[in-house]
């Protein structure tokens, strides 16, 4: 739509829409409020009030939501941020629980887990590592496609007594893809009919050699049922973390990625957020996606309002304008006008793909920042 209603472009220059339409007379142009020019007449008014055509572009907006990149000194050691994957009840929920001590599984319906949870682990050293439960392997492949590698490491949860099935494949593969290591928890080992030298033999055609076969990946076997060696896979994957040396720095704007977001009743858009460095503070300004807010409250994996979230905090916001989709930046910004810029922007150029304009700029984005 390379067209603009005299009205809109009048608000947009912050003039008066009479003076609008006598300087368009002067030039030979009879139009009224609500007529639509064309961009060349467009531009040849903004020029006659003095002003000057600002293209919003994408260059700006990665000005706007990417601050300096950080010195080494100020880079502070971060959490592990781990997801948990496998085919369809192998037991990635009840072994979640298990490693959080609450019981998540039990209130779910049908037992099936319904969102992407995300939450904290404290370990008895002090050590912590966050930990996200997939719904499915979509959402991870999604969150990857749109350049969310919020994982630093996964672990492959392998039923003892059913072994590698074609979702604990695909979860392998994604894994892969993202060159993210993983750990494999061999559980359900309580059960009699539990067989993890099967299981490992099976990793081998996967091209994943466990260490106990000579390879390098680490297979625990384990119970969520009976708390089987749950320290021992806390370990493997603090160690993995170790070799990662994973950093960021906690003293900057917050960045992170959108983890989930929902609109709910009652509290407005709602988004699970992980941050990958700075800190998030009530009262922050953000862009999330395509949409905007500032931050109204943070509460964290158990529900408690909290003051501020750092690097491998999962934390929930409240205070979007809107609801921003799972895999989507989340990163705050200077102040409101930028955040909206921003969102503006985005939303222009989702649209525009969507109606797949070809070609330069449009009107709408040539005359947003007049
Ligand atoms: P989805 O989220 O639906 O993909 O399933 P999930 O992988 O999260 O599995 P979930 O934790 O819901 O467990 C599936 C079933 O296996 C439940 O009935 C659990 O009680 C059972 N289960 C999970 N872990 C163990 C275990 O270590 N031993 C035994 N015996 N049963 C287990
Ligand atoms: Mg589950």
């Amino acid at each position: 739509p390379e067209f603009i209603t005299v009205g809109e472009l009048a608000n947009r220059m912050a003039e008066r829409v009479g003076d609008v339409i006598k300087a368009m007379m002067k030039m030979g142009v009879m139009a009224t409020q609500n007529q639509t020019i064309d961009a060349d007449t467009a531009e040849l008014v903004i020029e006659e009030f003095g002003h000057r055509i600002n293209r919003v572009s994408e260059a700006d907006v990665e000005d706007g939501i990417s601050g300096a990149e950080d010195k080494a000194e100020d880079l502070k050691s971060r959490a592990p941020v781990v997801t948990i994957m496998g085919h369809v009840d192998h037991g990635k929920t009840s072994l979640l629980d298990a490693l959080r001590q609450t019981d998540v599984a039990g209130g779910e319906a049908g037992g099936i887990t319904q969102h992407i949870g995300a939450y904290q682990v404290k370990l008895e050293g002090g050590d912590q590592i966050t930990f996200l439960d997939t719904p499915g392997h979509a959402a991870f492949t999604e969150m990857r496609m749109r350049g969310a590698n919020v994982t630093d490491i996964v672990v492959l949860v392998v039923a003892a007594d059913d072994g590698i099935q074609p979702q604990t494949k695909e979860a392998i593969a994604h894994s892969k893809a993202a060159e993210v290591p993983i750990i494999v928890a061999i559980n359900k080992c309580d059960k009699p009919e539990a067989d993890p030298g099967r299981i490992r033999n099976q990793l081998l055609e996967h091209e994943l050699v466990p260490e106990e076969l000579g390879g390098d990946i680490m297979c625990l076997e384990v119970s969520a049922k009976a708390k089987l060696n749950l320290d021992k896979l806390e370990e493997a994957i603090l160690l993995q973390a170790e070799m990662l040396e994973l950093s960021a720095n906690p003293n900057r704007r917050a960045e992170g990625a959108i983890v989930e977001a929902k609109l709910e009743k009652g509290r407005g858009s709602v988004a699970t957020v992980l941050v990958q460095r700075g800190t998030v503070r009530v009262g922050d300004v953000f862009v999330a996606g395509a949409e905007s807010g500032r931050v109204r409250a943070l509460l964290n994996d158990k529900g408690r309002n909290i003051e501020e979230a750092g690097p491998s905090v999962p934390v929930e916001v409240l205070g979007l304008q809107g609801t921003p989709q799972a895999g989507d930046d989340f990163v705050v910004v200077r102040d409101d006008t930028q955040a909206r810029e921003i969102a503006e922007y985005r939303q222009r150029k989702a649209k525009e793909a969507t109606q797949a304009i070809a070609g330069r700029g449009t009107l709408e984005q040539m005359f947003s920042q007049i």
